[in-house]
């Protein structure tokens, strides 16, 4: 199926000349949301690599095939669009922790991250800027004290002991995210101690990396944010650098009223909508 019958069939494939406000400033960094269910994986994995391809096939569960198939379609296509260029000719490199990045000519920047959490996904990019990003799901049954003594810090165990009871699963999982963004931003994944840093985490309280034992010259250089989320999500944002303002895009399914015409939207935080069916 070629990339103009993937527009007419309603599943994503921006064109930049269909989007010419697709812009990324230096100053700026964009986050989108998507939901990754119910878009057709056959057409998103014409866009994919075989190296991506190759993983798609190795998934047991043909959910976690296809919402990784959607996101890296996803990515791949909000990239072309930011860059102007086609999704064929995007090339990913990954750093030795496996943290994707785009192989580009010396000229442009662009970084990305992404997470996908229960059938959702979040994308986030800047213009030369290391970042990460952290989409999570809250779960509703396990033991929130037993899970953050064996992954957060001291301070941070002791900090959320000090929540009350029944908003303890919200700081839990901003302990979680703004570590995950944290160590995602870095790119060293798991390879990171994770009680080597602390982060907030008391509902109400702006996320903040407050302390790196090893590096404390790290404060200085990364910024936080919680990530506006639906219901059941919560996530987290870490960008390089402080002088940076946050934008937010989601890409949801718009039902229309013959089925058979479902659009996908681009809503801006303005709620422009912009139909790509
Ligand atoms: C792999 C890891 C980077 C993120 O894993 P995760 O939370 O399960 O998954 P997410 O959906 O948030 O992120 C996965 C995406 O991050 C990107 N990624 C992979 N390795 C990465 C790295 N080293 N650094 C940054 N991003 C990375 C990839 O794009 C990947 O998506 P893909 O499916 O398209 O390949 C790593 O941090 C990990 O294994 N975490 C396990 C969870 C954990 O124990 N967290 C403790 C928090 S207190």
């Amino acid at each position: 199926m070629s990339q103009a019958e993937a527009i007419s069939y309603g599943s994503v494939a921006l064109k930049p000349s269909r989007f010419p406000g697709l812009a990324l400033d230096v100053a700026e960094v964009h986050l989108w949301q998507a939901p990754l269910d119910g878009r057709p994986a056959d057409i998103f994995e014409s866009f994919l690599s075989a190296d991506e391809l190759a993983r798609a096939n190795r998934f047991h569960f043909i959910k976690d095939r296809t919402h990784f198939v959607v996101a890296r379609g996803l990515v791949r296509n909000l990239l072309a669009a930011y860059l102007g260029i086609n999704c064929s000719e995007l090339r990913f490199s990954y750093g030795a922790k496996g943290k994707p990045f785009l192989l580009l000519d010396g000229q442009t920047q662009i970084n990305f991250n992404l997470s996908h959490a229960n059938g959702r996904a979040a994308f986030a990019f800047s213009r030369g800027r290391d970042l990460g990003v952290d989409l999570e799901y809250v779960k509703e049954d396990f033991d929130v004290e037993l899970i953050a003594n064996r992954f957060f810090s001291r301070a941070e165990v002791l900090a959320l002991r000090t929540v009350p009871a029944e908003l303890r699963k919200q700081a839990f999982f901003n302990c979680w995210t703004r570590k995950e963004a944290y160590i995602k931003a870095r790119g060293e994944g798991l390879s990171m101690p994770l009680d080597q840093f602390d982060v907030s985490l008391r509902p109400g309280e702006p996320a903040a990396l407050l302390n790196n034992y090893r590096e404390e010259r790290e404060l200085t250089r990364w910024s936080m944010k919680s990530i506006p989320a639906p219901e059941g999500y919560v996530g987290a944002l870490v960008v390089e650098g402080h002088d940076w303002q946050l934008k937010s895009f989601s890409l949801e399914k718009v039902n229309a009223p013959n089925p058979s015409a479902n659009v996908t939207a681009l809503a801006c935080p303005q709620h422009n909508r912009l139909s790509l069916g």
